[in-house]
């Protein structure tokens, strides 16, 4: 084929039909999801540093401040996003995906479809590609300013499909203090850097106030240091009964306020 192919992270100079198949996919997804301005996936390869939680509460903190925003839970073998919030919808059929709303977020996530929490999913990558793009192409969702995605963990099956599939405005990374988070934090930007994702800058969770770990993803990826979340125990207790952190607490909203002024400025 002449001439450079483009499929968004990559061009390419010639397709072989695997390729040109992506290519497909990516854009029955995006006709998709074009009533959707911005895309932004909270993400780190560490597993357990707060990536949902902030995804949740950057949600709401866009929502509370009038945007219209969507939550999608990519996190599709460990979905945690309706636990966060409480929600025990169990969609009755399966297609097309209608997400529900809760306090105005349209929300989505895998535990829809699992009636039971000690259910694992359990994929092998072939089977994890082939639920994201489904879980894409099937997917209604309304006129939204923002989709938040909760990444999972890691940089193979999952990432790597939702990277390929979806066009990210970019990643918001998230660390905590600690080395062992920030290296692993890296990875991931470096590896969203490779595929042409871009990186909107890097939050951290459980901080004593001063960017740690942060600075350090921050200062090795050359991206912004958005701002920090405080260790704080309300995080735990308000998310184990469902309850959403910042429309709950004014000093949480005030930290994630700090955090997606930056971002809707980028
Ligand atoms: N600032 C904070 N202070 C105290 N606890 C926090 C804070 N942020 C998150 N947590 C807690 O840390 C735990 C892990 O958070 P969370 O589930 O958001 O991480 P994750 O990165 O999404 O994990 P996973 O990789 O398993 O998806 C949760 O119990 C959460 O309540
Ligand atoms: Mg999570």
């Amino acid at each position: 084929m002449d001439g450079d192919v483009d499929i968004g992270a990559y061009k390419v100079k010639s397709a072989h039909p695997s390729i040109l198949g992506v290519i497909e996919q990516r854009k029955n997804i995006k006709e998709r999801l074009s009533k959707i301005k911005h895309k932004i996936g909270i993400y780190s390869a560490k597993g357990g540093v707060g990536k949902t939680t902030v995804s949740v509460n950057i949600a709401y903190a866009l929502s509370s401040m009038g945007y219209k925003v969507g939550l999608l839970d990519a996190d599709i073998d460990c979905p945690n996003v309706t636990m966060f919030l409480g929600i025990k919808d169990i969609f009755e059929s399966n297609y097309p995906l209608k997400p529900v709303v809760k306090e105005g977020v349209e929300v989505l996530s895998t535990a829809m479809f699992v009636d039971d929490t000690r259910t694992p999913i359990v994929w092998r990558g072939p089977m994890i590609g082939k639920m994201v793009r489904e879980f894409f192409e099937n997917s209604e969702w309304g006129e939204l300013d923002y989709l938040i995605l909760d990444m999972p963990p890691g940089t193979s099956d999952s990432p790597l499909s939702i990277i390929q599939l979806l066009e990210l405005d970019g990643f918001v990374l998230v660390t905590t203090p600690q080395r062992i988070a920030s290296v692993n934090t890296i990875r991931s930007g470096v590896m969203a850097k490779r595929l042409g994702v871009a990186l909107l800058g890097v939050v951290e969770t459980m901080s004593d106030g001063k960017p740690k770990g942060a600075q350090d993803v921050a200062d090795t990826l050359k991206c912004e240091v958005l701002g920090v979340v405080k260790e704080n125990k309300k995080f735990g207790e308000l998310s184990d009964r469902g309850e959403i952190p910042v429309l709950s607490d004014p000093e949480i909203m005030k930290e994630f306020n700090g955090i997606i002024s930056k971002l809707v400025n980028t």
